[in-house]
């Protein structure tokens, strides 16, 4: 029998990001006991990684900005293939969500007149990113934070959740372990949120740090729940490049918000070069409108660096692939030109990019008022994730919810920038508010002995081979492939590969051995994050497969266009009954008729 401490909660938060945080808190005020669990420290979440802003339609800078506008933006960034009741609960509540962050006490940046300052980000037709410098999803989770602790949530931090507990088929709660200590931990709950963020670390350059293992996503999914979207990877067209011991670190996409420019060895801006189809009328096709777009002039179209990241991304790979890149392997990121423009260029960029300053000049000895960067693709975000239901985020095993990156939907094939604080904020209070409201009308849960047993036996077993491959190296060839084989450009012969090795990771995976004991064991810990690896990653390159197409993110090689036969469907995998993974094509319910005017006013 395997020894472990429980707490019980009527609803049990995983993942303590923006998102988990916003799903606590809302589950509190409902009057649920709530238990939050995180893998790292509190306060220490992807959700700091989106520095320029939350993407809310207030109309502070831009009146013209309304929810109607943003959810047009949100749907043709998605490539239309987004849950679009998920769009349009976002773009409406967001402005509301953001109001309340605010007094809760976050500190944004201001307009003149005293309110709150917006700015451009690709994708967005006006001025929408609430922020504070490039620190906003920091200033997120400081405020979240500070109210959440007066709540009366129970934080459990440093723990790594190893499998969920289902009851008849309903959730019971989940069972894993300590980091500190390794001791086992059990969690009876009547419901359970997952936001648990992302997947970035199934692959080599990244932008997300260790905790990014798809762990929400495989708990889900090995308890029976449906995952959808799994081929569309948010690629970050800003990657650091050089040096090698910083590649992947996030570049905001808000020095060029600020009139940063993309150019390549030979100094020519070439996203002026490929302006796709959907926004040729919206794209300026000179430096002198971009310029004076970002100035904040109304009648100009926005510059060729603020499409949507997927298309930069494609963009500046193009670049190096035809020798035109930056010594690294990048392109260069130029916001310093700006002092051609500006007097006080220098103060200006420390004041509106403060981290970015100080990241090169700490990082890379660039002075970014002075330099261009060098800058590379970086795996940033998932689109794909949990199904969920739009107004309650319940997945497909009752009393399983999820919220934020690990949930799927509202971006469908391509994330906008500063989406994703909004919709943390907006679906983590949908998540919590659901989660305790089912936890109210349900009774106890049975937790399920055996599997609990069957669970920490399994955990323990690395222990006990004497000899054996440690996890570091089956980690490291996953990424390796991953980043080779199901990255930016995807090839159906290089996609099966993928498979066959996944499977042979799978099988070595399955005899690793770790040395030491359970204190603080990071081999052990490397060892038992592989499994959800390799699990997203067989998701990833099995509906990646399936899409014989490129849209947003996903980019085939061998299928260069769109076809609008796939945009009628998602990819959606599931484990089969006999333990494998299952892919299938679930249509996309047509846009109610008031939708599809909303789309057609903003085209
Ligand atoms: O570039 C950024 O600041 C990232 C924002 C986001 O991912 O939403």
């Amino acid at each position: 029998m395997a020894e472990y401490q429980t707490h019980p909660y009527d609803v049990l938060v995983i993942g303590a990001g923006g998102s988990g945080l916003r799903a606590a808190i809302e589950a509190s005020a409902g009057g649920a006991t709530v238990g939050l669990v995180t893998k790292s420290l509190l306060g220490k979440a992807h959700t700091v990684m989106a520095e320029g802003g939350i993407a809310a339609a207030m109309g502070n800078v831009d009146e013209r900005d309304n929810w109607k506008v943003h959810f047009s933006d949100t749907m043709r960034g998605g490539q239309y293939v987004n849950n679009w009741r998920m769009a349009e609960l976002h773009a409406k509540e967001a402005p509301d969500c953001v109001r309340e962050l605010e007094a809760w006490g976050s500190v944004f940046d201001r307009t003149k007149e005293g309110r709150i300052l917006q700015r451009n980000f690709g994708g967005h037709r006006y001025p929408r990113l609430v922020h504070v410098g490039d620190r906003t999803g920091l200033e997120m989770i400081r405020t979240l934070q500070d109210h959440g602790i007066h709540q009366g949530i129970e934080v459990h931090m440093e723990c790594t959740m190893l499998t969920l507990l289902l009851d008849d088929g309903r959730v019971a709660g989940a069972f894993g372990y300590d980091r500190e200590r390794g001791r086992f931990l059990l969690f009876p709950a009547k419901a359970v949120v997952l936001a648990t963020g992302g997947i970035g670390r199934a692959y080599k350059i990244t932008s997300n740090s260790w905790e990014y293992t798809g762990d929400g996503q495989s708990l889900a999914y090995h308890a029976g729940a449906a995952l959808i979207d799994m081929e569309f990877v948010q690629f970050h067209p800003t990657g650091m490049v050089w040096p090698p011991s910083v590649q992947g670190i996030l570049i905001t996409e808000a020095v060029r918000g600020e009139g940063g420019i993309l150019k390549n060895k030979e100094g020519r801006r070439f996203m002026f070069d490929d302006i796709p189809e959907l926004y040729r009328n919206q794209t300026a096709d000179n430096e002198e409108e971009g310029w004076r777009y970002t100035q904040g002039d109304r009648n100009a179209r926005r510059p060729p660096e603020l499409l949507t990241r997927d298309h930069v991304a494609r963009c500046i790979m193009r670049e190096v692939k035809a020798g035109r890149g930056s010594p690294h392997k990048g392109v260069f990121l130029d916001i310093a030109w700006i002092k051609e423009k500006l007097p006080n260029a220098p103060e200006h960029i420390k004041r509106k990019l403060p981290s970015m300053y100080h990241q090169f000049k700490q990082l890379a000895d660039i002075d970014i008022t002075k330099e261009p960067m060098e800058v590379g693709p970086t795996t940033h975000y998932m689109m794909g994730g949990i199904k969920v239901d739009a107004e309650s985020q319940m997945s497909t095993v009752p009393g399983l919810f999820a919220a934020g990156e690990c949930a799927a939907g509202l971006h469908g094939a391509n994330r906008l920038g500063g989406n994703s604080l909004s919709d943390l904020l907006v679906f983590g209070k949908r998540a919590g508010h659901h989660a305790a409201l089912f936890a109210k009308s349900q009774g106890s849960t049975r937790v399920d002995e055996q599997l609990v047993d069957r669970t920490a036996n399994e955990a323990l077993v690395p222990f006990e081979r004497s000899a054996g491959e440690g996890p570091y190296q089956i980690q490291h060839e996953l990424q390796e492939m991953m980043q080779h084989n199901v990255g930016i450009v995807r090839v159906e012969h290089e996609m099966e590969l993928a498979l066959r090795e996944i499977e042979s990771l799978k099988q070595r995976a399955a005899k690793v051995a770790v040395y030491g004991n359970r204190e603080f064991n990071n081999g052990w810990h490397t060892a038992l994050d592989l499994s959800n690896l390799l699990t997203v990653s067989e998701a990833i390159t099995r509906a990646a497969l399936e899409r014989k197409e490129s849209r947003g993110g996903h980019f085939r090689d061998d299928y260069h266009d769109k076809n609008p036969e796939y945009g009628t469907f998602n990819i959606m995998v599931k484990q089969g009954p006999d333990g494998a993974m299952q892919i299938s094509r679930v249509p996309i319910p047509e846009l109610p008729a008031e939708l599809k005017q909303v789309i057609e006013e903003n085209k």
